[in-house]
């Protein structure tokens, strides 16, 4: 197994703190802040009048005009939390709705990939609508309308009447009890120079980290089962026996528990649960205290 190998080779901190700063902090996925916002326009569709403007900065606007247009953003990588965006322009007749996914394979302004919603084609999921009259100013998802894990978000208008909004955010919902996601007390780097892309093996140690970050949640926002009858999604259901953060199966749609737990207890190793993982058990900590039992000493 690639992870099994990879631990192998891993270099790690003995004392507790953080990795030392190096050529591997290159490969860190991990946002600097947990407000991010999106990098570039993807697409758009229709009239979006300064579209780009949406990624510049976050006082400046843009402007839709027409039934059914719409702007795809990219925000480079999977992200999960709890979008914001501020409305600073509507007539009574104004009304929107985002669409999220994972894959480019479902940008859609009607559908977003599934969470809830299975379907065979794999974009159950709706959208979330903002019906006229829309109230100016900042607008935040609650807790259960944040999508657990996506890049692109798809923001379409429902009416012909002119739309004007900024300020597009996410607040990063994952990893809840660190304040610096990218603070690995561990490092990986393994330059393969025998194979065609040299830093391949430390690519994987470090999108594998970020793999468990974004599978590492609140307790309190698993995704509801069975899924809201009316379409959606919620993300505010209890996720376990247990407080504090969990470590569940995947970001955007196996917000539950971990399934597939083999693979979940190779990070988790022997803080075992029947139903959640309770992430003291995260790859950052368990390599460590492997090392430390490799070695005879007491985890
Ligand atoms: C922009 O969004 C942030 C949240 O990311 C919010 O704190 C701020 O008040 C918003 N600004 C405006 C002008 O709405
Ligand atoms: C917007 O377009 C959609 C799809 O063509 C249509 O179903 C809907 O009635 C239109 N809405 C308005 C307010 O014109």
């Amino acid at each position: 197994m690639l992870l099994g190998a990879s631990s192998l080779l891993l270099s790690i901190t003995l004392c507790a703190g953080l990795a030392p700063k190096g050529p591997w902090d290159a490969f860190n996925y991990a946002p600097a802040s947990k407000l991010v916002r999106p990098v570039s326009v993807r697409s758009t569709h229709g009239s979006v009048v300064r579209a780009q403007r949406l990624v510049k900065d976050a006082s400046a606007k843009a402007t839709f005009t027409g039934n059914s247009s719409y702007v795809v953003l990219d925000w480079g990588k999977e992200v999960g939390g709890i979008l914001s965006l501020t409305i600073n322009d509507a007539t009574p007749a104004s009304q929107f709705s985002l669409s999220f996914t994972e894959s480019p394979q479902f940008i859609n302004p009607d559908r977003s990939d599934d969470s809830c919603h299975s379907t065979a084609a794999g974009d159950g999921d709706g959208v979330q609508s903002f019906r006229a009259p829309l109230t100016k100013g900042l607008l935040t998802q609650t807790i259960g309308q944040q999508r657990g894990g996506f890049r692109f978000l798809t923001i379409v208008s429902n009416s012909a009447d002119p739309l004007t909004i900024s300020n597009i955010s996410l607040a990063i919902t994952f990893m809840p009890h660190w304040d610096d996601l990218r603070a690995y007390p561990g490092y990986f780097f393994a330059p393969d120079p025998g194979f065609h892309d040299v830093d391949f093996l430390t690519k994987l140690w470090y999108a594998g980290a970020y793999t468990v970050q974004t599978n590492t949640i609140d307790a309190h926002e698993a995704r509801l089962q069975p899924c809201p009858a009316a379409g959606g999604w919620a993300n505010d259901a209890s996720g376990g026996p247990v407080e504090g953060p969990i470590l569940v199966d995947g970001a955007q749609r196996d917000r539950v528990f971990s399934v597939d737990y083999t693979i979940d207890s190779y990070f988790a190793s022997d803080y075992t649960a029947p139903t959640t993982v309770p992430t003291d058990a995260l790859l950052f900590r368990l390599i460590p205290e492997q090392k430390k039992r490799d070695a005879g000493g007491a985890a």
